[in-house]
């Protein structure tokens, strides 16, 4: 058992923190948010995540799992402090902010026994933890003798539990054995499992996080870029991804073409990657970044032309957007593309209608109406886009549906709808990616 803190309750932290009470070891979370602490505290999760809410209570119950919303006297006896807090883009630039890092660094240096280890767990620029070790070298006193670490996360959200407990790897970052035998201790009954542990130098570890999220933002924008061939040809993407999937070489996951990419991860890696590739002059790569994500971003301007020719015009017509969820099992809406469409649309004068099983609440968009019943959402509508592929969507009747709108004209923005079904009943049926499905 190790005695741990977890700073920063996220979605990364407290699952982080719940892991690894799970795990045997007595853990202490810090976040400075109060009613969120309170939560956590009375075993409520904060956001949605399948199976962590009861985990959540089992580990409260234990008695090896507390939250604060002030840095508690107990962190002096605490061996290892995860840093977990946020590093969102900077405004008007893709450079991440990594003050809040620092902060959390600082807050825990003034609170360091003397042999604790500090590991960064947030997704961060190289460099960063550089920068950790001189903020808690300085407050803590501790000069040369102060230790640092990283850890990057791979959780996806909806399968965080699985992702944390059985994941492909664990990576650390360190630079003495002394932090790599704790962390092999925190660690130790996933490792026993069998599961790679990975160590390499600090620098190293930084980069794996984002590398990984840009690759997989790349793999997600191939496929777009030839669904817009594929489109423009009459080829079909989706059976184009299933031959490419098969070679083992290429493999299929992250093959589905569609809205493209969202989520509170992907953009934000891979714009502070590029922007980390310029920085230090690998300027070729820094373009083919900026292609990644000029890809991902054409696929809304995709469906917006689509709806545009269907349509002839949109300026008072009224669109109704199946899911603002970013994916399907989540309320997350973080750049979301299915709300990032809403908005295009509503700035280009449709009336626009949004509805998802699970997010309840848009933030700041008084210019969409959220509904919480797929009927409302489409009732008198010229025209329907699925946006997220939630399995309720894929299993809407399309002569149920067909009697509530205005016009029957339907876009499958995430290759999840029977093109036939809906076309045999008389909707005009058009697919990302789909050059033969219009009907
Ligand atoms: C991602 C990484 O997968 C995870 O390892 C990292 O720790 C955090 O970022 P997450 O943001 O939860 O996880 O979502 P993910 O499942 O990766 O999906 C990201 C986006 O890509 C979603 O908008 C999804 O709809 C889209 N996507 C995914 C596609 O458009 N096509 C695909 O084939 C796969």
């Amino acid at each position: 058992m190790v005695y741990i803190s977890v700073i920063g309750l996220g979605y990364l932290g407290a699952t982080q923190a719940i892991i690894l009470a799970k795990l045997g070891h007595n853990v202490v979370g810090v976040d400075t948010d109060k009613a969120k602490v309170a939560s956590l505290n009375s075993g409520q999760l904060p956001f949605f995540e399948p199976g962590l809410g009861e985990l959540l209570e089992e580990m409260i119950h234990s008695g090896r799992l507390e939250f604060f919303s002030d840095y508690p006297e107990k962190l002096l006896d605490v061996s290892v402090h995860f840093l977990c807090v946020g590093t969102p883009q900077k405004v008007d630039s893709d450079e991440v902010d990594i003050s809040a890092v620092l902060q959390s660094a600082a807050e825990i240096a003034s609170r360091l026994s003397p042999r604790a280890l500090v590991v960064g767990r947030s997704t961060v620029p190289i460099g960063t933890a550089e920068e950790v070790v001189k903020v808690v070298a300085e407050v803590s006193g501790f000069g040369s003798d102060t230790r640092v670490a990283w850890n990057p996360e791979f959780l996806s959200e909806g399968t965080a539990i699985e992702d944390s407990l059985n994941p492909d790897r664990i990576v650390i970052g360190v630079e003495d054995q002394e932090s790599e035998r704790v962390l092999r201790e925190v660690y130790q009954p996933i490792i026993d499992s069998g599961i790679p542990f990975l160590v390499m130098d600090i620098r190293t570890s930084e980069l794996v996080k984002v590398a990984a999220n840009s690759f997989l933002a790349t793999k997600i924008s191939f496929i777009n870029g030839v669904a817009a061939v594929a489109e423009r040809t009459g080829a079909s993407t989706k059976l184009l991804a299933s031959a490419l999937g098969l070679d083992s070489r290429i493999g299929s996951s992250f093959l589905r073409n569609g809205l493209g990419y969202g989520g509170g991860c992907l953009p934000k890696d891979i714009a502070g990657f590029q922007y980390q590739a310029e920085a230090v002059g690998a300027t070729e790569f820094a373009s083919f970044l900026r292609s990644v994500r000029l890809v991902n971003d054409g696929r809304i301007d995709a469906i917006v032309m689509m709806a545009l020719e269907m349509l002839n015009g949109l300026s008072g017509k009224r669109i109704a957007v199946l899911g603002a969820a970013f994916k399907p099992n989540t309320d997350d809406f973080r750049g979301s593309p299915g709300v990032l469409l809403a908005k295009k649309f509503a700035a280009l004068g449709v009336e626009v209608s949004i509805h998802d099983p699970m997010v309840k609440k848009l933030l700041g968009e008084e210019r969409i109406r959220l509904l919480s019943s797929v009927r409302e959402a489409v009732r008198e509508v010229d025209m329907v886009v699925l946006a997220t592929e939630w399995a309720e969507y894929k299993t809407l009747l399309p002569e149920e549906l067909a009697r509530l709108v205005r016009s029957k004209n339907i876009i499958d923005g995430r290759g999840a709808l029977e093109a036939k079904d809906w076309a045999s009943v008389g909707w005009e049926f058009r697919s990302l990616g789909e050059g033969g499905t219009s009907s």
